[in-house]
């Protein structure tokens, strides 16, 4: 079952806007100039693509979800916004860069965003990317899993892409862009409050799927803080398991 098929854009930006104020620092890596064409992938409630149009450039924001789109367009009316999945979108005429902060790791046709992405890049347009990598939260991954089985879900599963430099370098290469740097990280990520980790679940736990009920992930959920408070939960703090990759890579 689906817990959620949409995000809880108030929730994000309450609670979760650390993804996007991490995202300041791969935006840098961007070095947008003024008059660029560019694409933020997964710009959920905006404020990233709103920075790319205040360096100059000219920005459509792309993301999946009406709810994040929504918030964004009310955010930034005099900014375009399009709904399309990030593993087929078209775009017009191609760009000059294609900028993503922690999305791809939500789009399991992996391939299909990275044909996506060159096919909308010009010769030489570059793609600065960063998501969950090979690792990423590994500790409530495995927490949550565990708990949803123990509750009679014996097909549970989870629904992220967090690759390895090497998998992600051959699919680029695959489809004609070129890695120029990757990076694969550790980021400890603070999220603050003893409800951290449940607001985050609450938030991210509809990537698990199986056939559980909505009571057994409540329960799993709650085993789930449990479990993991003892190494995760120090003075008012959560610290969540993040990895990143981060990449830059250009079109041939
Ligand atoms: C991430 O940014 O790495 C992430 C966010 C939500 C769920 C899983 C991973």
């Amino acid at each position: 079952m689906a817990v959620s098929s949409d995000w809880n854009a108030s929730l994000y930006d309450a609670r979760l806007n650390f993804v996007t104020s991490y995202g300041e620092s791969v935006l840098e890596l961007l070095e947008v100039k003024p008059g660029e064409e560019v694409i933020d992938l997964g710009c959920g409630t905006g404020r990233l693509t709103a920075e790319i149009a205040d360096a100059g450039a000219s920005v459509i924001g792309i993301d999946a979800s009406p709810a994040m789109l929504e918030t964004a367009r009310s955010n930034y009316p005099q900014l375009r916004f399009m709904q399309a999945d990030a593993s087929n979108f078209k775009v017009e005429h191609p760009v000059d860069a294609v900028f993503s902060n922690a999305a791809l790791h939500w789009v399991l046709d992996a391939e299909g965003a990275v044909r996506s992405i060159s096919n909308a890049l010009k010769p030489g347009g570059r793609l600065v990317a960063e998501f969950g990598g090979k690792g990423n939260i590994r500790s409530i991954e495995s927490a949550f899993l565990r708990n949803l089985i123990g509750c009679g879900c014996h097909d549970a599963a989870h629904a992220w892409y967090f690759p390895s430099i090497g998998e992600y370098a051959s699919l680029l290469e695959k489809h004609g862009l070129e890695p120029a740097t990757m990076w694969l990280f550790d980021r400890p990520t603070p999220m603050e409050g003893e409800d951290g980790l449940k607001a985050w679940l609450t938030q991210f736990g509809h990537a698990f799927t199986g056939c559980f009920t909505p009571e057994q992930f409540d329960e799993s959920l709650n085993k789930t803080v449990e479990d993991l408070k003892p190494t995760m939960y120090r003075e008012g703090v959560w610290t969540l398991d993040y990895r990143r990759l981060r990449v830059i890579a250009r079109k041939l």
